[in-house]
């Protein structure tokens, strides 16, 4: 097959050449976004009076026709002819004859596969976006029904003061909310249009770069045409901010591995979602979590190929950037797939108040409290903490917890202990007194559900 570039060439390209530069394996998958570039293009060359109107009217039916065949699967990639780009333009050429060789016109494949990430990124931010709305929606949901289920919380994977559920899963909707800032921000520097930038240097034909943009609905037009071809930074952006999303989500699932263990006991798993050992009859496995985090690596390895891949090329194009969509398609169906399978699991996790309570119970997790009770009483803190950890190691010693220690008892190690000194040793009362903005009582939990349901209505 003649290719699109063989005016210049005595020879034919070599079979493993061409298997090795070719893209349509996995670019095909932007042939919407590379027809509706096409489309625009078209309509402006003819406004402009580039081509007839009947020239525009013929390449735009016989895109729609494209279209139709690759949406019906009756479309023929062919791997000689490298990339969707060449793909399409040949297929035309092919249906009307000789008004299809007019839609390149001042057009490089360059400016053209820029704007077709573009396009293709825009549409799967915004589900992206949709789909991080809708797991804050669920773990709201849950948070809800948790404002007074209490647990331990947690430094070091040590037992350290308790918390509520509802303010622990809280903590997650805060990161996924910072996750859509990202997103949202690496929007805009997306949603720049580049075509009529050419191979590097612009076009002597007369276009009109706004009337396209227009039509495609971007709000920016990039402003030097050799940025515009070489420029990929909104691709390391988008990546950087999945990576992170992806962080997030595998820090969940890492907890959601840990609670189901009989270790810490905490939720059960739905059955739906977890599979068995071809050996070991006993197990349910938490391979759904265990996925999600093992996905992360793979996010987070396309974002440092884009990186390598940007960071040693000469201005402008260079084929090193055919590079960057494997990267995002990875990355794009790894967020979306990661998010999906967790909305619908998260739902069905049941928690266990009770082995939660317990655990917030045990472990002297209120010492602290006992030291800022001594700190209201006037004694420096660094004393305070003393005296309470050395309640601590008598309790241990005498196999006590805090509550069971009486007046008497409590009085040896500060004669400033007094009968009130027992409100502070609950777990709820030590919860509902962390009244600081930001610190887990009911009543702030309550105020950052009320802030949350407003934000995601
Ligand atoms: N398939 C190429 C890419 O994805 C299209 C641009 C090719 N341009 C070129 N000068 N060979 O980057």
């Amino acid at each position: 097959m003649k290719k699109p570039w063989a005016g210049r060439f005595t020879e034919k390209t070599e079979k493993i050449v061409e298997g090795f530069t070719s893209s349509i394996s996995f670019d095909k998958r932007l042939y919407e976004c590379d027809i509706d570039g096409s489309i625009a293009h078209t309509k402006m060359l003819g406004k402009q009076k580039i081509i007839s109107r009947r020239e525009m009217e013929l390449i735009i039916r016989g895109l729609d026709k494209v279209r139709e065949e690759i949406r019906n699967n009756k479309f023929k990639f062919r791997d000689e002819l490298e990339d969707i780009h060449m793909n399409i333009e040949h297929a035309l050429i092919k249906k009307i004859g000789s008004a299809g060789g007019k839609l390149h016109t001042a057009r490089s494949r360059n400016d053209q596969t820029a704007l077709d990430l573009r396009l293709f990124m825009r549409e799967e931010i915004s589900s992206i976006l949709k789909l991080i709305t809708s797991f804050q929606r669920v773990l709201l949901d849950i948070a809800e029904r948790h404002v007074d289920t209490l647990m331990p919380g947690y430094t070091h994977l040590q037992r350290a003061q308790p918390v509520l559920l509802a303010h622990h899963l809280l903590a997650y909707l805060e990161m996924l909310e910072r996750d859509k800032a990202r997103f949202n921000d690496c929007l805009k520097r997306v949603n720049v249009m580049p075509l009529g930038s050419a191979a590097l240097a612009g076009t002597t034909l007369p276009v009109d770069r706004k009337y396209v943009a227009g039509l495609l609905k971007f709000p920016a037009i990039s402003g030097n045409s050799m940025d515009a071809v070489s420029d990929r930074d909104f691709v390391i952006e988008f990546l950087s901010a999945s990576g992170l999303l992806m962080a997030h989500l595998s820090r969940l699932a890492e907890e959601l591995v840990l609670w189901s263990s009989a270790e810490f006991g905490f939720i059960e798993l739905p059955d739906a979602y977890s599979t068995g050992s071809s050996i070991m009859p006993q197990k349910k496995n938490p391979d759904v979590p265990e996925l999600i985090r093992g996905k992360t690596g793979r996010v987070f390895g396309s974002l440092i190929a884009m990186l390598t891949v940007l960071k040693g090329l000469p201005l402008s194009y260079n084929r090193d950037l055919q590079e960057d969509k494997e990267p995002v398609f990875d990355a794009v169906d790894t967020v979306k797939s990661c998010l999906s399978v967790l909305i619908k699991m998260l739902t069905e996790i049941k928690f266990k108040i009770n082995v939660l309570k317990n655990a917030a119970d045990a472990g002297f997790s209120t010492a602290t409290d006992i030291a800022e009770y001594l700190v209201r009483k006037g004694i420096p803190f660094r004393n305070a903490h003393e005296a309470a950890g050395r309640i601590v190691r008598y309790c241990i010693c005498k196999n006590k917890t805090l509550a069971g220690l009486s007046l008497k008892e409590f009085k040896g190690f500060s004669k400033l202990i007094e009968r009130d000194i027992f409100k502070c040793l609950t777990v709820r009362e030590s919860v509902n007194k962390k009244t600081s903005y930001g610190g887990t009582s009911k009543k702030n939990v309550l105020a950052a559900l009320k802030k949350f349901k407003k934000l995601l209505k």
